[in-house]
């Protein structure tokens, strides 16, 4: 290595210090793990809808997710949640198990091995949040499992 390349990564070495320091005072007014985490809102509605049909976010991304249901409806009539499929999954045939899983939100405690992230059920002005790591670069399914939801309630979750 010759003197300027080492002076040069002495210099960045020490910026990278003091940006920590920088970091670690800031952490006293705001939380500094927040600016990199991912925020995500996605809203039920009553008419068994979500809002987004696609989500995406960067690899190794943490993500904070909030499910809202925007509408009225009490959570057993039009119960929403939020269920990340892992790849290889089939959708329709998850969405037919869940619904015998009534007691558990409507996903099976055997089921929880093809999931990678799912929130609580929701009822009609409830919101519930999750954090999970994005899982590998990818294209992954969501779904709300309440039962009937699936057809009208999914979407793709893109990992770029
Ligand atoms: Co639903």
């Amino acid at each position: 290595m010759n003197t300027n390349l080492l002076r040069l990564s002495l210099s960045l070495i020490l910026i990278a210090i003091s940006a920590s320091f920088a970091l670690a005072d800031d952490s006293k007014k705001t939380t500094v793990a927040d600016a990199a985490v991912t925020k995500i809102t996605i809203l039920g509605t009553d008419q068994m809808k979500f809002n987004l049909s696609e989500i995406k976010v960067k690899k190794g991304a943490k993500i904070e997710l909030t499910m809202k249901h925007d509408g009225k409806l009490p959570v057993n009539v039009m119960g929403h949640n939020f269920v990340l499929l892992k790849q290889g999954v089939d959708l329709a045939k998850f969405a037919m198990e869940a619904m015998k899983g009534k007691d558990s939100g409507y996903v099976l405690p055997s089921q929880i091995k093809d999931v990678i992230a799912k929130t609580d059920l929701v009822g009609g002005g409830a919101s519930t949040t999750i954090t999970f790591d994005a899982p590998a670069p990818g294209t992954y399914d969501f779904l709300c499992t309440f039962p009937g939801h699936y057809a009208m309630m999914k979407g793709k979750f893109i990992v770029e």
